[in-house]
């Protein structure tokens, strides 16, 4: 596995490790989304990623990969939406135009989070404080017209006495 050191902070490290590095087109993203769904650690995913990238596009086939049938839209003016599955439900946040993270705090952003139910959001950036340190990544960019690549990471903090015993530092 390939790791890299992104931050450190008191005697913790925060380690990213790469789950899946894939370039698709518009076409092939029914599968990208099963193999991003094969390969999750977290139920919590973040997307990053330019406007207009292909984060809610993404999004619309993971939903239907794990097996709802809702319509998915871009939560922009609703900050977030909600769609059914069997099981657990799937909430989708746009955090695109809230403020600051007060506002993120005031709707119950926090309340959605450490549940058994997925949470996709885009912009997670404008709530970075508020953000679950476990949770998956999943950073787009833009390749040409009709290709994206993507990135998919979990966060894992290494302790000074888990440094020792996982990574033989
Ligand atoms: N390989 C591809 N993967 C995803 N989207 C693609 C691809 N090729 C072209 N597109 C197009 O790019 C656009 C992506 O729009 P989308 O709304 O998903 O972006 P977004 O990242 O959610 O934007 P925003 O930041 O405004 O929320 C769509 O029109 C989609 O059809
Ligand atoms: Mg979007």
């Amino acid at each position: 596995m390939l790791f890299k050191l992104a931050k450190s902070f008191f005697d913790n490290i925060l380690i990213m490790s790469k789950l899946l590095e894939i370039t698709y087109q518009i076409e092939d993203i029914a599968s990208v989304a099963r193999q991003i769904l094969e390969r999750v650690s977290s139920k919590t995913l973040l997307f990053y990623g330019d406007m207009g990238v292909g984060k809610t596009t993404l999004i619309k086939s993971l939903v239907k990969a794990i097996g709802s049938h809702d319509d998915v839209s871009s939560p922009t003016f609703s900050i977030v939406n909600e769609y059914a599955t069997k099981a657990a439900s799937i909430y989708h946040f746009d955090l695109y135009r809230i403020q600051d993270e007060e506002e993120a705090l005031n709707f119950g952003f926090e309340d959605y989070l450490y549940t058994s139910n997925w949470v996709f959001i885009e912009w997670p950036e404008n709530a970075k404080n508020l953000l679950p340190e476990d949770a998956n990544s999943i950073e787009i960019f833009h390749k040409n017209t009709t290709s994206r690549s993507l990135k998919l990471s979990q966060n894992t903090i290494l302790t000074q006495e888990n440094a020792i015993e996982q990574h033989k530092i």
